[in-house]
Order: structure tokens, then sequence, then C-alpha cells
């Protein structure tokens, strides 16, 4: 709060940074028992003026509905339509166009820039600020994204996952850019159910920190929001695949289990846990020190979960998690092990049994759809997936807009990765047709 009325006093938005010292001094008030409404009432005093009355559920929307589309924003001439039905020309001539739509990218001061007036950013950054069904309303969601770079893909991921009734820890990457830390700050600012993490780590490919940061937004979620009911944690490069509506959908259907990718682990695997690994000059370096075995089974996955509240209460709460965290921290990359393991552990709830029958694949769990360059190609002779149609890195293919019709076919959640600096368009019509899917009901 205080950060904030000093970035209006900075940014020269007079009339903002007064409101913002009044409602400071209100906080203060509050918290000494003078007012009994303490809370943040300047951004709840507009929230309440951007009730823009979309409810498909009550009938026929309001003008203020077809103002929701994001259709209409800048697109040279992309058919999304086409796109995402696969169709070759219109695909290919999205891919001329890349170019062009790059040069129209929002920079991180633009960001800090617009959301000065939160109330105009918002509004003409299309936000939905009422839940949009009772049930959606009845079934929030906790959200932990970490992010390092691109202010303009996250908030283009922001938007498209935001729902007033869910909440958002974003965990920015310590060593980040000041311009784009202050981005996220003021995009943040905007909205009282998206906070920046209070702890931030410096996050090294393959170690610890990946985790830390997530067990820093679940913990932070835990005691912010006392009613969600799943969590999920995203990076920037993801994208969803599927509207809030339905993702609460699937999510009512787990009936409390968790759901991610978690297998017995490959011997080539095994390594990342065998030896004791140091971060020397910001890169993990495998020593020569054997470590102690666990005293669970591991099991291998990935980063990305979809895990009911009583999961990450007792990742607090549990000896055996802790321990299991305690022994975790010098191993390979324990982002893709350890949620696979407390999936697999005995009295975790929503977990599974240990035994191999319960395996879950990737391509069989909801949290994330990737696709990994070993296992791409001709599915008539036995591949999982079909090429990328974008570029790769780390051997995971960053979507291209020719991917996209594929991606809509699979129950996933989520996809990974998708680069506004690679493909703009292919981020563009996914970000529409979630849009659209979401607005219907409402007449254009
Ligand atoms: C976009 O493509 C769809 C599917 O091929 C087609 O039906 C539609 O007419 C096209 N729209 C425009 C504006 O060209
Ligand atoms: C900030 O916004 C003002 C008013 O809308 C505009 O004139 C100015 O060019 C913007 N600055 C940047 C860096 O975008």
């Amino acid at each position: 709060m205080i950060w904030k009325c000093k970035r209006y006093l900075r940014q020269s938005c007079l009339t903002l940074a007064l409101s913002c010292v009044i409602c400071l001094l209100l906080k203060i008030f509050a918290r000494e028992g003078l007012i009994s409404n303490g809370r943040n009432c300047f951004l709840e005093k507009f929230q309440h003026s951007l009730g823009n009355g979309c409810l498909p559920t009550t009938g026929p929307c309001n003008k203020k509905c077809s103002e929701l589309e994001v259709s209409t924003e800048s697109l040279y001439g992309v058919n999304c339509t086409a796109v995402l039905q696969g169709e070759v020309n219109a695909i290919k001539r999205s891919q001329l166009l890349k170019e062009q739509y790059k040069a129209t990218r929002y920079t991180d001061s633009y960001f800090t820039n617009i959301t000065c007036n939160c109330e105009n950013f918002i509004r003409n950054r299309k936000y939905i600020t009422v839940p949009l069904s009772e049930n959606e309303k009845q079934f929030p969601i906790a959200y932990s994204i970490v992010i390092h770079e691109r202010a303009d893909q996250f908030e283009r991921l922001l938007r498209t996952i935001f729902a007033p009734q869910n909440i958002y820890c974003v965990h920015v990457d310590d060593k980040s850019s000041t311009s784009f830390k202050t981005a996220i700050r003021s995009i943040a600012s905007c909205f009282p159910n998206v906070f920046i993490a209070r702890r931030l780590e410096n996050l090294v490919y393959g170690s610890w920190s990946r985790v830390q940061a997530d067990l820093n937004c679940m913990e932070e979620l835990l005691a912010r929001h006392l009613t969600w009911k799943y969590f999920i944690n995203l990076c920037g490069m993801d994208f969803p695949t599927k509207t809030n509506s339905e993702i609460v959908r699937k999510l009512q259907e787990l009936k409390g289990r968790n759901n991610l990718e978690s297998e017995v682990a490959s011997e080539k695997k095994q390594v990342r846990w065998k030896y004791h690994f140091e971060v020397i000059n910001g890169k993990m370096v495998q020593t020569k020190k054997v470590k102690k075995p666990s005293f669970t089974s591991i099991f291998s996955g990935s980063a990305y979960m979809v895990v009911s509240r009583p999961f990450v209460e007792h990742i607090f709460k549990d000896p055996k998690v802790k321990q299991l965290i305690e022994w975790s921290k010098d191993t390979y990359s324990p982002d893709e092990f350890i949620w696979a393991t407390l999936q697999r552990m005995p009295g975790v709830p929503g977990s599974e049994p240990s035994h191999p029958k319960y395996d879950v694949s990737d391509m069989r769990s909801v949290a994330r759809l990737v696709k990994w360059k070993y296992f791409e190609g001709d599915m008539t002779r036995g591949k999982p997936y079909p090429w990328c149609t974008g570029a790769h890195r780390r051997s995971v293919c960053i979507y291209g807009a020719g991917d996209l019709n594929w991606i809509l076919q699979q129950h996933h959640l989520f996809a990974n990765k998708f680069d506004i600096d690679v493909d703009p368009i292919a981020l563009q019509c996914l970000e529409q047709y979630i849009r659209q899917k979401t607005l219907v009901g409402c007449t254009p």
C-alpha cells in the first residue's frame, strides 16, 4: 500500500496519490480499531464501480458484454477461426505476419504507466471483474505464477485466467530487471486478489529455488484466502486451454484428489537424487558426494500440479513432508520429483497409492500439456504427438499457431510452452478462443 502511494507520487498521478494516502490513513485508523471496515478501501471502491453485469446465467447481457471481447484487438488479418481449425493457408499467413505483430508489443514501462489509473487499465484490458456463474463463485482457485521476464505475456496470461473470486500469487525472480519488477508490481497493485510473494527467490535452473518459490506462494495463499479449493501452479510460458468455468468443473470432478504426473523414476533420472548437488556461479553442479537414500520411494513427474487445499495445508504441517523437503534441497531438479513423490506418499490428502498401477503419465494428467522434442513425430507410427510447429527450448516445444488445433483436442487445463517472441499469433488466437468461450451466452 505504501509502495503504491509512492508510485503514484513518483508518476505524478496526484489525485490517485491523494486518495491513496487517505486510504492508507484510514487503514492505519482501522488497525487502531477506529474504523470497522479496514480492508483495502481504495481497491474495493473501484471494484464496485466495475461491476459490468455480464452474467450469462442471468439472461441476455447488456452492452458492456461485447466490450469484453478480445477478438477486436489488432490481428493484421489473421483468421483465428481458420487457424484453430488447422487450415494450412491461414497458419502460413500467420507465420508471415509474426514479425509485424511483434513490433506492437507492450513494454514494461507501458504497464507501469497505464496502471497509474487502475480503473482505466482494467477496462481497457477487458478484465472480467464479476464471477460468471454461481458455481465458479463458490469454487475459488489459488494460483502461484513464477515469472522472470515478458511483462506483456504475463499480463495476457493473467487477464485470461483472472476471476475476482480466485487468488493469484506472483513470484518474480529476484534477479529480474527493475523495470520488469515494477511493471508486475504495478499490475498486481490494481487487483485486491493479485499479490507479489513477500519472499522472492533468486531462481537457479534445476535447483531447489524453483520449489521454494511455489512454497512461498502456497504459504501466503493459505494465509490470505481462507476458502480456495484447489491450487494450480504456473510459469510465465503457460497458457490455459480451458475457461475458468471448465477448469472448475474438472476440479470438481476430481472430488478432492490431486492430479499430476507421477511415475516410477527411470534409472537415468535417479542420478538426480543419488548425489549431492551444489549451486556454483549460478549453475547446478554434481559433486562426488553420495546422498543417503530417501526414507520414501521417489517418483518422477512435472513441476506443475493441480492439488487440493488439504494437500497444501498438509505440506506445512506434516513432519514427514518436512523431512522430504530437507532431504531434497541438495538434489537436481527437485521440482520434477517432489510433488510426484508426495502424490504417492501414504497419508497425504488427495494422493494415490504407491503401486505402479497408479502411475499417471503427463498425457494422462490434466495439469500440463507439454510436447517433448524426443516424442514428436508421426502418430500413425506410434509417436504420442505430432511435430511441433514453433520452436524448441530445452527439448520442449514452444507452440506455433499450427499446434493449436491439436492442443484444443486435449483434456489438459494448461499448455506449456508459449512465447510471445516465437509466435505471438498462437497466443493471441488461443486467448481469443478462451475469451469467446468464456462469454458464451453473451450477444456480440
Ligand atoms: C475465417 O475462417 C473461417 C473458417 O475457414 C471461415 O468460415 C470464415 O469465413 C473466415 N472469416 C473471414 C473473415 O475470412
Ligand atoms: C504514459 O502515459 C501518458 C498518458 O497516457 C503518455 O502520454 C505517455 O507517453 C506514456 N508514457 C509511456 C512511457 O508509455
